[in-house]
């Protein structure tokens, strides 16, 4: 049986994000921004954030597939979906919804390397520290959390829960 405990409330979400945001917006005047949205858990919380954002920039998509249909990473990156735009001199900032081991988003910052930007930043929804196994610098965080699973606001557990307003933590009930 899976039990969805809720843990963020819409109205939570929203301060913390558009107090990323402000941050976002004043660290990035007259730079190059371009947001990278990593697909799909970050599809919202991107979309969130960029109406918040009061600076010119352009936004592109990658697409990673790590875990494939568990909570638990494979520990194997796989690239679904390149970015179309040249990045080259460009300030990336690039937008995850969780951040667990590390692997996804250190295999995507060596990837944009390759394309020589201005520079690499990361904005993550949630940073989970339980299990991090490389010590990759998160730059904005909404929330952090030491362990658990979660879903909701673009999260999911098999592509189930995306669509949930709110974040819930996710729990195997054993008995039931
Ligand atoms: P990492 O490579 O271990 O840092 O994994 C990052 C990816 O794993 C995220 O982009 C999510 O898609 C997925 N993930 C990790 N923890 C959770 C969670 O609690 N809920 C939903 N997805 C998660
Ligand atoms: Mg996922």
């Amino acid at each position: 049986m899976i039990n969805l405990v809720p843990v963020l409330s819409e109205k939570e979400i929203k301060v913390k994000v558009i107090e990323v945001a402000k941050k976002i917006t004043k660290d990035y005047k007259d730079k190059e921004l371009v947001v990278i949205g990593v697909l799909k858990g970050s599809f919202i919380f991107l979309s969130d954030l960029v109406r918040n954002i009061s600076q010119p920039l352009q936004i592109d998509f990658v697409s990673v597939s790590s875990y494939g249909n568990s909570d638990k990473s494979s520990g194997n990156v796989l690239l679904l979906k390149e970015i179309s735009i040249d990045v080259k001199n460009r300030d990336l900032l690039i937008v995850e919804d969780i951040v667990d081991t590390g692997l996804t988003l250190n295999f995507l910052v060596e990837y944009f390397q390759k394309f020589k930007p201005r520079s690499i930043k990361i904005c993550t929804f949630i940073n989970k520290l339980e299990r991090r196994l490389v010590d990759i610098p998160v730059d904005y965080i909404c929330h952090s959390v030491y362990e658990g699973f979660f879903v909701g606001y673009g999260l999911d557990y098999a592509e189930k829960y995306r669509n949930l307003p709110q974040i819930y933590h996710l729990k195997f009930n054993q008995r039931g």
